[in-house]
């Protein structure tokens, strides 16, 4: 027995060696991690269970009857714990044939894509790899989209989330793509369909990989990414707190932490963060951390379309997703990139049954030929479709500025907002002020006396939160103060909340 025993630790051994000790070196002197170090840090301590650790690539041609078979073949699968949770797990192996993917590699992510839908619980993706296996041609390529078939019919059903940690080029950058989040390191990390030298062939550009793909690009520019943090570590440890936020699939409830944070806790400093000049912005990330349990706040695309802030937080220990206008960026007007974003968040939050609190502080829609080019109508209108099919509790606060089709579109009462507060600050109304009585009243343009006099009494009749108060679509305006209690109270009210929509095979966002 013990000679079997030794043997085996012996296969192990090898295995956890993956393509050597001079390629691991290599991946340590590129300031990356192992892919099993990776995992080591990303789950709770001895809670990895490996899967297929003796999986070998099958491939004969272009010398690869002679090549080393690696145990493993470039993936370390399995699964294991996030604080307690279960959550399934693959990291490429770039030591191995650069991590690239051979039939058998896809068998092994398959294999634990299964479990994890089966199973109901999230699937994290560490990618660091150089895409198809080029010696296995169609095999890879069938390999890939397997996985892709298996990432859209989880999708909505597990959380998945991908964290590129190295290269990810080819086809291995379709399936993140399709997964609900994706993480990059920044400088070590680079997402492109097509590396520089196939550009420079192309197009005859020259582009350095960080140019072309890394994570100044994805998690600022092009929005593929959903965030980017400066190593393995950080990155890693950043994952385990978003998995803390999220419920294991669709149909498990959100989890729920302990919390010394008093859900009635007032909050004098709120009473005074709207400034005097309307046109003067302020931090709305300072209300999300006063009214979040503990301050604690995940931001989902923090670099990208910063005119609207989204990202997870708790009242009362439980999650929920938090969307907000931010009057320091752009006056917070909703545009192009920042309505895609929101409108990704809301669907996200909606199909994982997780509450949405919106604080809205808008000027508008921007205008400009650049947005109606870049098709301002069709994003917009996918903000205001993410928000009128969402059916999870949806409480709304509106700090400032509610004006136009951005009111509407910013979780209002007639898309079924279930609590719609307002700050005495509040303005709603169609546009400001000026706007308002230049249009007006154009044939007194030239009498001040009288423009100053109108527009007087336009602020007073509509720059407030009681003319909309009058009609119901404001359910109460609160004290600044009480916000967090009132918010925390609403949601509590809301726990059960019960609505469908209509049968469908599945709605027409406008994509
Ligand atoms: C087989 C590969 C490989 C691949 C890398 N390797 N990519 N083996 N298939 N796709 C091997 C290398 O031969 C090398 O082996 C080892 O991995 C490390 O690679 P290096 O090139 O030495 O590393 P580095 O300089 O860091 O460059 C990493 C890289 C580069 C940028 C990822 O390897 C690269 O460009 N690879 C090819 C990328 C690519 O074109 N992939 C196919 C895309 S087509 P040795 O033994 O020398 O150490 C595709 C289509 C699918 O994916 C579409 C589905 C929708």
């Amino acid at each position: 027995m013990k000679n079997v025993l030794d043997s085996l630790e012996k296969r192990r051994a090898e295995a956890h060696l993956g393509g050597g000790q001079a390629r691991i070196d290599a991946q340590h002197a590129r300031g990356k991690l192992t892919a099993r170090e990776r995992i080591e840090l990303l789950l709770d301590h001895g809670s990895f269970e490996e899967f297929d650790m003796f999986v070998q690539h099958r491939a004969v041609d272009f010398g690869m009857d002679k090549a080393p078979k690696t145990p493993g073949d470039g993936v370390v699968t399995g699964w294991g714990t996030v604080n307690g949770r279960t959550v399934y797990v693959f990291a490429k192996d770039f030591t191995v044939f650069g991590g690239s993917l051979s039939e058998t590699h896809a068998q092994k992510i398959i294999k634990i894509q299964d479990m994890a839908l089966r199973n109901r619980a999230p699937i994290i993706g560490l990618f660091d790899a150089g895409g198809a296996r080029i010696q296995e041609g169609v095999a890879a390529l069938g390999g890939y989209a397997e996985i892709f078939q298996r990432n859209v019919l989880a999708s909505g059903v597990i959380p998945q989330i991908s964290v590129i940690m190295g290269p990810c080029a080819g086809g291995d950058v379709y399936s993140p793509a399709m997964t609900d989040f994706i993480f990059m390191v920044r400088d070590t990390s680079y997402m492109f369909v097509t590396g520089p030298d196939v550009v420079k062939t192309v197009t005859n550009e020259t582009v350095t990989a960080e140019e072309l793909g890394g994570a100044s690009v994805h998690a600022v520019k092009s929005s593929v990414a959903d965030g980017a943090y400066d190593n393995d570590v950080e990155t890693l440890l950043q994952m385990r707190r978003l998995i803390d936020f999220l419920p294991s699939s669709n149909r498990d409830e959100v989890p729920e932490w302990p919390t010394f944070d008093d859900s009635a806790r007032l909050d004098k400093s709120l009473d005074t963060l709207i400034p005097d000049n309307p046109n003067k912005p302020y931090d709305i990330k300072e209300l999300i951390r006063k009214v979040a349990d503990e301050g604690d706040f995940f931001e989902i695309q923090e670099s990208h379309a910063r005119n609207i802030v989204t990202g997870f937080g708790r009242m009362e220990g439980r999650t929920v997703g938090f969307v907000a206008n931010q009057p320091m960026v752009l006056a917070g007007v909703l545009d192009s990139d920042s309505s895609r974003k929101a409108a990704r968040f809301v669907r996200f939050c909606d199909a994982f049954g997780i509450p949405i609190v919106t604080f809205v502080d808008v000027p508008g829609f921007l205008p400009g030929t650049a947005q109606e080019y870049g098709g301002l109508i069709k994003h917009g209108a996918k903000l205001l479709f993410a928000y009128a099919e969402a059916t999870v509790p949806k409480v709304t606060l509106i700090t400032r500025k509610a004006f136009g089709g951005a009111y509407d579109v910013m979780a209002s009462k007639h898309l079924r907002g279930d609590v719609n507060y307002a700050w005495p600050t509040a303005q709603i109304a169609v546009m400001g002020a000026k706007g308002a009585v230049e249009i007006i009243f154009r044939a007194d343009i030239k009498d001040v006396d009288k423009i100053a006099a109108r527009t007087k009494e336009y602020e007073d009749r509509f720059l407030s939160p009681f003319a909309a108060a009058e009609r119901g679509y404001i359910d109460e305006v609160i004290a600044p103060n009480a916000t967090r209690a009132r918010i925390s109270r609403a949601l509590a009210m809301l726990r059960h909340k019960e609505l469908e929509n209509p049968w469908k095979k599945h709605d027409n966002i406008p994509l």
